[in-house]
Formats: structure tokens, sequence, C-alpha cells
């Protein structure tokens, strides 16, 4: 083993595709996957990797500081690639200081872990992994780029915008080698069905209404989750220190657009007569605060870097039904037991 690296929230949507992307591509690395496994953290995302002879799961929590000083101090990672987090903006509205704790306290712990350990900075790299979201709303026109002002909105935007800013504030203050990557909306397996795409595919496989917050005219760029996980991968081991990269699909969305895209391929998928899970579709009342639109320009990542999309969306979407259908079992047992869907009565009208 020539390099360890820790992965936190790596039993997450996005974090379990990060970890078997350096499980399955460097053999030689040890890959320890920490995470506290909160409703959205699930093993079975991993199932395929959990055997592998570089993989190690810790379970720990990140605002935990004791048990995350033993953990560094019995892996002495020299990499870091941070994805723990609270990350639904509707939970964040409802309790804002569980995405203070987690998502800024939790980023600043291991950030000190990581200060005391290295007592020299060559070869190590913390990587932090943050949103699009902390950009704020976009008018109609122009696009996120990595000098855009922060400006969030939304607790949860509020807190992933103040752990970039700490994450920076390592650099300049202690000279920690850092990269923050801002990408925009995932989509793919394993994506917690509380999100827009799986929760409609859930409930479409259920018969259940599509809730549409306000006019659906609201504006997102979709990218696949596997093609996140590659340009993390990238940027982990050839970003510029102390830089940051955006990353997005150039693929942008209006929520009931893409809704009723997924209707049309549900319905083919399902047998269904067209026409059927549209019918499904209801508006509700807004989420508060809600950002207009979001767009990545993700022409500096592509330039230094030579990353772009690998799927188009038709592909992954369709890509990503065929794996709700096959997985109604993961689908039924994240959503029964501690988790309660987060929809609930004050967001309808
Ligand atoms: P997720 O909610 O699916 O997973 C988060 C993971 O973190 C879970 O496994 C959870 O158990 C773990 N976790 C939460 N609190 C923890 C704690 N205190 N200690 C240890 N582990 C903890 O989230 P995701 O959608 O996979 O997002 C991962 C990261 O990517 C987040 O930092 C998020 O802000 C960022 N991001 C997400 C998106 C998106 O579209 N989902 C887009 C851009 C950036
Ligand atoms: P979401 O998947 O929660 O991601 P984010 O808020 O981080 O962008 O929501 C995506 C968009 O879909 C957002 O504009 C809110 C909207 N939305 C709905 O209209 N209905 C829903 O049930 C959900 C969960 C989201």
């Amino acid at each position: 083993m020539n390099k360890t690296i820790l992965i936190t929230g790596g039993a997450g949507f996005i974090g379990s595709h990060v970890v078997r992307q350096f499980v399955v591509n460097y053999p030689d690395y040890k890959i320890v996957n920490v995470d506290s496994l909160t409703y959205a953290g699930n093993l079975e995302n991993l199932i395929d990797v959990e055997d592998a002879p570089n993989y190690i799961f810790e379970k720990v929590d990140i605002t935990d500081r004791p048990r995350l000083r033993e953990l560094f101090e019995r892996h002495r990672p020299e990499g870091i690639i941070h994805l723990a987090a609270e990350s639904h903006v509707d939970r964040s509205i409802s309790d804002p200081l569980a995405f203070v704790n987690t998502n800024v306290i939790g980023t600043v712990n291991l950030l000190e872990e990581a200060r005391s350990l290295w007592d020299d900075f060559e070869g190590k790299r913390f990587h932090h992994i943050s949103t699009d979201e902390v950009f704020g709303a976009l008018g109609e026109h122009g696009l996120f780029t990595e000098d855009t002002k922060y400006d969030p909105h939304s607790p949860y935007s509020a807190s992933k915008a103040s752990s970039d800013h700490f994450v920076r504030a390592y650099h300049d203050t202690y000279g920690l080698p850092i990269v923050i990557t801002n990408c925009s909306n995932n989509y793919g397996p394993n994506h917690f069905p509380e999100k827009l795409i799986p929760l409609c595919i859930s409930n479409i496989l259920q018969n259940k209404p599509l809730p549409i917050y306000g006019d659906g005219r609201y504006t997102r760029d979709w990218l696949y989750v596997i093609d996140h996980a590659r340009a993390i991968d990238l940027v982990f081991h050839r970003g510029q220190n102390a830089s940051s990269y955006n990353i997005g699909g150039f693929n942008e969305w209006t929520n009931i657009d893409l809704v009723k895209e997924l209707c049309k391929q549900m319905d083919e998928k399902l047998g269904r007569e067209a026409g059927t899970s549209e019918r499904l579709i209801t508006y509700v009342k807004d989420r508060p605060g809600h950002d207009i639109r979001y767009a990545i320009d993700a022409t500096k990542i592509n330039a230094e870097l030579g990353w772009k999309p690998s799927v188009t969306f038709q592909e992954g979407l369709s890509a990503t039904i065929d794996w709700y259908l096959s997985n109604t079992e993961w689908l039924k047992k994240v959503t029964s037991g501690e988790y309660q869907r987060y929809y609930v009565e004050h967001y309808s009208k």
C-alpha cells in the first residue's frame, strides 16, 4: 500500500461512487471510508467492494473529535476526500443546526486533524466536495464560474459555503494543501429517494403524487453521478493546489420538463399507457427561499484536466431508472424504519 486515503461520507449517494472509483482503480491505495451511517448512509451501496483488500469501513461521526483523532492516528492518511454532509435543502429548512454541526463543525474537525497529523505537506491533499448552491441563484442567463461570488440562500448552502471558506482559510493561514470542487445536481443509482429524481421514480412505482414545488419552472443542471466520481478522481490527483473546479453537465432542465421526461421513460419501461405517470404530477406549495436557477460553467476542468461528461442525459436517466427498477428492495429498505420521507403535509397546498 503506498497511499492511505480517507473518504468521508462514503456510504452515501455520491460517496459510494467515489469509494468504488478509488477502490477499483487504485489497488495500491488503502481506502478508508469514514461514515456515521445517518438515514442517508447505507453500506449496501458498497456491497460489491466491501471485501476488497484495499478497503476499510470505519463508523465514525465527524463531529466526534476524540474518535476522529484516534482514527487519524491509526490510519495516518495522506489524502482526505471529504463528502460527509447533511445534503438535503428541505431538511436544512426545518433543522439548520444539524447542518451547522456536520457541514461546518465536522469539516473544521477534519481540517484540524489533518493540520495536526501532517508535519510536512509534501504529497498531502485535502479535497473538499462542495456544491454549486454556494453561488446562489442565477437569472435567466449566465453560468457559475470559479470566480462567481458566494451568495448562499438556504441553510444547506450557507453551511456548505461556510465550510468552503474554512477549507480556503486553512490553506491561506496554515498552508494546508487543499482543493475544492463545486458540482451541480447529481443523479444516478443509490440516490436517496427524498431528492427530486429518485423521489419521483419511487412515487411513480407506487402510484403516488409527484410533488412539484411552486410553478415547476426552477432550473437545475444535472450530472450523472459516475461522471462526478471521475471528475473527483482527476482533480484529487491532478488539480492545482489551492484551486477550485466547477463540475457540471451543461445539462439544464426545468423541474417540470425533467419530471415529464422521467414520466415518459417510466411509462415506456413499465409498459404503461403514455401519459399515465404524468397524471400523478401535483403542484404543491413552494420551498421557502427557492433558488430559481443553477448552471455550471465547466470550462476550467475541461481545459486543464480534459474532463467532460461521458453519458448523455437520456442515457444516464435511462440507466438510473433501470437501476431503481432492478433494486426495489433497496428502495423499500431505505424508505422504511428510521427514515420518514421529508415531504410532509406543510408542503401540500
Ligand atoms: P448523502 O446525503 O447521500 O450522503 C451523505 C453521507 O454522509 C451519508 O452516508 C451519511 O451517513 C454521511 N454523514 C452525514 N453526517 C455525517 C457525520 N456527522 N459523520 C460522518 N458521516 C456523516 O449526500 P450526497 O448527495 O452523496 O452528497 C455528498 C457530498 O456532495 C455532500 O458534501 C454534498 O454537499 C455534496 N454535493 C452533493 C450534490 C448532489 O446533487 N447530491 C451536488 C454537489 C455536491
Ligand atoms: P432537490 O433534488 O431537493 O435538489 P436541490 O434542492 O439541492 O437542487 O431538488 C431539485 C429541484 O426540484 C429543486 O428546484 C426543488 C425541486 N423539488 C420539487 O419540485 N419537488 C420535490 O419533491 C423535491 C424533493 C424537489
